[in-house]
């Protein structure tokens, strides 16, 4: 394998409602976390897994993704872009692709992650799993008085994982100065060519209480 995966799940999970961090809340009896991690490591791609835990989670994560497969365990930060850049500063330089991934899209097929890696190594620098936007948008102002229609065609909905030529991340990183909600906004910022690859319903990020329902329902597609 030539590619780095990078696993945030520092996060609180505040949407989720109440309970613990959402990297450890349960689908189908096993963490979001555990069902990520299995699928990230079934991508013959992928040698290196580093996840960034909750701070006071770190040892109880490594603990229970021993048996899932051999990562690297770190804490997070406070905000996603700080807990990717604290796992990114695991990542050996000689891994020459970094992939960055949610614990929140815990159902994303290996296959997905496979077509993102590909991508990268046939030489494009930043890659995004993407799918077509399906609710007419509009743009409105701040009364929620309607201004106009958007073209949702050229629209698309951002999945994860996001691919990057490792020095590509490394800098994008290095330059950020506000926290953005994905990596290829950071890369976009540095002037770097951004490509989509198509994504997958499966790679839903588990937001609200709803999508805990979805996901259950996908794990029991035949
Ligand atoms: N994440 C992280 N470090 C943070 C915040 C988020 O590693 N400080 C991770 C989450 O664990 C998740 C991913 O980034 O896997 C996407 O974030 P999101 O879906 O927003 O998860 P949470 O921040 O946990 O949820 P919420 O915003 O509802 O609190
Ligand atoms: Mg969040």
């Amino acid at each position: 394998g030539d590619v780095a995966v990078l696993v945030p799940a520092a996060g609180a999970g505040l949407r989720l409602g109440p309970g613990g961090p959402k990297a450890l809340r349960l689908l189908a009896g096993e963490p979001l976390l555990v069902h990520a991690v299995r699928r990230v490591a079934a991508s013959p791609s992928v040698r290196l897994i580093v996840v960034a835990a909750p701070a006071a989670e770190v040892e109880a994560v490594r603990t229970l993704l021993t048996p899932v497969a051999p990562v690297t365990v770190v804490a997070g930060g406070a905000e996603r872009q700080e807990s990717v850049a604290l796992a990114l500063a695991a990542v050996p330089a000689e891994i020459p692709i970094v992939l960055v991934h949610d614990a929140a899209r815990a159902l994303t097929p290996p296959d997905v992650i496979e077509s993102v890696a590909a991508a990268v190594r046939s030489g494009r620098p930043a890659v995004i799993p993407v799918l077509p936007v399906v609710d007419t948008i509009k743009e409105v102002d701040a009364d929620e008085a309607v201004l106009g229609t958007v073209d949702r065609s050229v629209l698309r909905s951002v999945q994860t994982p996001q691919g990057f030529q490792h020095s590509v991340l490394a800098a994008a990183h290095a330059a950020a100065t506000d926290p953005l909600t994905d990596d290829a906004g950071l890369a976009e910022k540095a002037g770097i060519q951004v490509t989509c690859v198509p994504g997958s319903d499966l790679a839903l990020k588990i937001t609200r209480p709803i999508d805990l329902i979805l996901a259950e329902a996908f794990l029991n597609l035949p």
